[in-house]
């Protein structure tokens, strides 16, 4: 569904300067002077007018060209040039230095290594406390490939386009992303690493279902019915508002702050978001040293509904402005995108939209036809076919190939990959076709299935819709109609029967209360049971407060499904944890709804923020995002017999009884194993190369020794002096904004508490929470605080500690 005409709003948001730079510092000043018109990023402009900056189709395009040529220039320099460039930003290798970059000396300093300048590995480093040769900062690069040196060389460019913008943006939340980019950019320079976002942000996609796939839904959802032409535009509608989606330039937090279109929790949802927009879609536009993702895939309802009326008003105006450029047969495009955001606006808003429904498929036939029309409507050139240069020679894409292009091969390679070991579809077909038709025959023998679970019987009184499932609640600021009134007092009396430990007034309070939602099962237009929860969508989860069915209704299998509804709700909106006080009586069927008091969440997540119970046990549960738990149990069941159809198709080829090798009786001396009639049919594959050993650190350890090594590692870290920031978790009483911005906080005592509980089985786990800490900090801290000093120099004291003891790759 990308593609589509395009009709795209944006500024330019990352430098392309034209790159002629002498050093690090020079460079830079010099790309400032140079971009000054168009280095500011859309959302500085933004923030600064209050509107969005006039469209400037050019400004991008011309922003990736540069780019693109610069990189195609520096890639073109002769190799003791591109050396010298690679030296500013390496670290000496003299024993004992710490510099780590090759500073031009100051007569030189006016010259630019990218274009004549090309300096001797003799000439001595301005750092003072260096001062060694170029020669030392080059010695190890001198034996890299073509393609490594141009990676190192691409991500060196992306990283001074950054520094450039980030000194441009006015936006400070803006501002300490671009930061955060340069730094981890310039450390993947200067360890010689591929870049990886790691970190709090959490890993793309965020939400489910992806605002791609709600788009053809709703396609279908809505237009399925028109004739082909009709719906041919519906579709080409829906790829133009992906389009313009894509390239659409978010407005900062602080442009929006006073928006009254975003409540307290929109905005700091809002602030998550908008972070990881500019962090794995936007600025990898341009510096594609970072992974890109396009915003469409990534993203659900959750971050379209805060940008929605926004940006259809502009897409609006756009089409009106754009009216005349379009060629006359595309025209209806145009008129029909009102229609279509109307269509799409009214999805948003609906609590049950099917389209939002991760669950919800069009019928194959729909999708594959989709695919057809697709492919054979080539995409019209867009912005990013002017992707900026990747680095060439990669096993990752050659320079100048479009960001998205990359990223779809990247997919394509991926599927191809991974159904490699994969069974032939036929075989699967078979015995998927040979499970449906054994249910079916069986059918009228068997009158009470032993072996289905409740939860099928649940599901399919749902489908003959005997029961119904609605999310209920209170407003003060929209009305609430009599019918959901009714539903909260009944829900309020099966809570109060169920739970008679807790304070009738205490149930009505939370039932009403407009920040409280309510999971409710309804027969006969009566409610019978449900759940009452409220969501905590900055925190990322849920508390359950009260969870009931009406007595002559349990242990029917409500109970489960009223969960896995719950479940598959919050992971829709984007929560994947669960968090709730069950007293003991409760605990026994949590565990059957895949809650633990074994709690994941760091407690500075909740804490403050939930009511605590003395004696009740807190217990949590963590949602997988690609989990659609009504279906789960049909799913695994499903797979179990198909599994088993598998075996037995197996079971009967490897029976089969062959005719033994007579070519040895014959003469020969010898023949190819794979050659043996019936050996690939049980499975035997010809044996690959063995793989080289390349973690022996991790592999050769033995566990209760690492333990013992990473008690003392950490022992010695909490008694350093840098360490006193680290030493517990930072609770949102001390910073109350500390959570907007660390999706995953880590301190030293919870890393004792795990090393406790033996959680740390590798080098790789243990190291990537200490890692954590140190990220975190940085994210949150500017450079010149004291807590930021801590954390680096906490970090070299722990690798040296590492180190010692040998675990620590060189
Ligand atoms: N202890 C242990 N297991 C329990 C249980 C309990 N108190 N209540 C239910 N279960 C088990 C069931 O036996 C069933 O297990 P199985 O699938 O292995 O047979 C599983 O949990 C779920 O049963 P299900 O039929 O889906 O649940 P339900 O419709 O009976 O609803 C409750 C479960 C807890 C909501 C219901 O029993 C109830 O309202 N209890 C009183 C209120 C309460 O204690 N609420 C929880 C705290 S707020």
């Amino acid at each position: 569904m990308s593609g589509g005409p395009a009709i795209t709003l944006k500024s330019q948001p990352i430098d392309g300067n034209n790159g002629n730079s002498g050093n690090a510092a020079a460079q830079q000043q010099q790309t400032a002077n140079n971009a000054a018109a168009a280095a500011s990023s859309s959302s500085s402009s933004q923030a600064s007018s209050g509107t969005v900056p006039p469209a400037q189709e050019g400004t991008r395009q011309s922003s990736l060209q540069r780019i693109q040529l610069r990189k195609q220039k520096v890639f073109n320099l002769p190799e003791a040039q591109k050396l010298a460039k690679l030296s500013m930003y390496s670290a000496c290798q003299f024993e004992g230095c710490r510099c780590t970059g090759w500073k031009t000396p100051q007569e030189n300093r006016h010259r630019d290594v990218e274009s004549s300048y090309c300096p001797e590995p003799t000439e001595e480093c301005r750092n003072a406390s260096c001062r060694h040769p170029l020669r030392s900062h080059i010695s190890h690069l001198t034996e890299i490939s073509r393609s490594s040196m141009d990676e190192l060389l691409g991500a060196i460019i992306d990283m001074e386009n950054l520094f450039m913008s980030m000194q441009r943006v006015e936006d400070e939340d803006t501002k300490k992303v671009y930061l955060y980019l340069f730094r981890l950019l310039r450390q993947c320079v200067l360890t010689r690493q591929q870049a990886v976002i790691r970190g709090p942000l959490g890993d793309p996609p965020f939400e489910s279902p992806c605002i791609t796939k709600a788009v053809l839904s709703l396609v279908f959802y809505k237009y399925n019915h028109l004739n082909p032409t009709e719906l041919q535009t519906m579709t080409e509608v829906a790829k133009t508002f992906l389009n313009f989606l894509n390239h659409y330039n978010f407005e900062s937090p602080s442009a929006r702050r006073g928006d009254p279109t975003l409540t307290h929790e929109d905005a700091s949802t809002y602030k998550i978001n908008y972070t990881r927009w500019l962090v794995f879609c936007h600025v990898p536009a341009f510096c594609n040293s970072l992974r890109q993702f396009e915003t469409s895939l990534v993203f659900g309802r959750t971050l379209l509904r805060t940008v929605f009326q926004y940006m259809s008003q502009q897409l609006k105006k756009k089409c009106i402005s754009e009216r005349d450029r379009f060629p006359e047969d595309k025209r209806s495009i145009i008129t029909q995108m009102p229609k279509f955001l109307e269509a799409l606006r009214a999805e948003l808003l609906k609590d049950d939209s099917p389209i939002w429904d991760s669950t919800y498929r069009p019928p194959n036939s729909f999708v594959v036809q989709q695919r057809k029309r697709h492919q054979e409507v080539a995409p019209p050139a867009t912005i990013s076919s002017a992707g900026a240069a990747a680095p060439s020679g990669s096993k990752r894409s050659s320079v100048g190939e479009p960001a998205h292009k990359r990223v779809k091969k990247e997919v394509a390679e991926r599927v191809t990959s991974e159904n490699q070991d994969d069974l032939p579809i036929e075989v699967v077909m078979r015995a998927m076709k040979s499970v449906a038709e054994s249910k079916t025959s069986n059918k009228s023998e068997i009158l009470f299935p032993i072996n289905v679970s409740r939860d099928e019987n649940v599901k399919a009184e749902e489908q003959k819709r005997a029961i119904e499932f609605h999310v209920v609640g209170n407003s003060l600021t929209k009305p609430v109609d009599k019918q959901t009134i009714l539903w909260l007092l009944g829900l309020q009396l099966v809570f109060a029967y169920q739970l008679p430990e807790m304070p009738r007034e205490y149930i009505s309070q939370l039932v009403f209360d407009t920040k409280h939602k309510t999971l409710a099962l309804i027969k006969e237009n009566q409610p019978i049971g449900g759940i009452c929860f409220r969501p905590f969508p900055t925190q990322g989860f849920t508390e359950i407060v009260f969870c009931a069915v009406t007595m002559a209704e349990q242990v029917k299998g409500y109970g489960t499904h009223l969960m896995n509804h719950l479940k598959d709700y919050s992971i829709q909106r984007g929560i994947k944890h669960l968090l709730t006080f069950a007293d003991c009586d409760a605990i026994g069927y949590f565990k059957k709804q895949g809650f633990s008091k074994d709690i994941k969440l760091a407690r500075p997540v909740y804490a403050g923020y939930i009511k605590e119970y003395d004696s009740a046990t807190l217990m949590h549960c963590e949602l997988h995002p690609s989990i659609v738990n009504t279906q789960f149990i049909a799913v695994i069941r499903n797979q179990s017999e198909i599994l088993k159809e598998l075996i037995a198709q197996r079971h009967n080829e490897v029976q089969k009884v062959r005719t033994g090798l007579t070519c040895f009786k014959e003469g020969l001396p010898s023949i190819p194993v794979e050659s043996i009639p019936g050996l690939r049919e049980i499975g035997w594959k010809p044996q690959m190369r063995p793989v080289r050993a390349s973690r022996p650190l991790e592999e050769s350890t033995d566990p209760e020794k690492l333990a013992t090594q990473f008690a003392s590692v950490l022992q010695s870290v909490r008694q350093h002096t840098a360490a006193w920031p680290f030493l517990r978790p930072v609770t949102a009483a001390e910073v109350p904004d500390y959570y907007d911005h660390i999706k995953y906080p880590m301190d030293l005592k919870t890393m004792g508490e795990r090393l406790k509980k033996g959680y740390y089985q590798t080098r790789r786990l243990f190291m990537a929470d200490m890692a954590r800490i140190f990220s975190n900090c940085r994210f949150y801290n500017s450079p010149e605080t004291e807590y930021y000093r801590c954390a680096n120099s906490l970090e070299r004291y722990f690798q040296t500690k590492m180190r010692e003891l040998g675990l620590w790759d060189k």
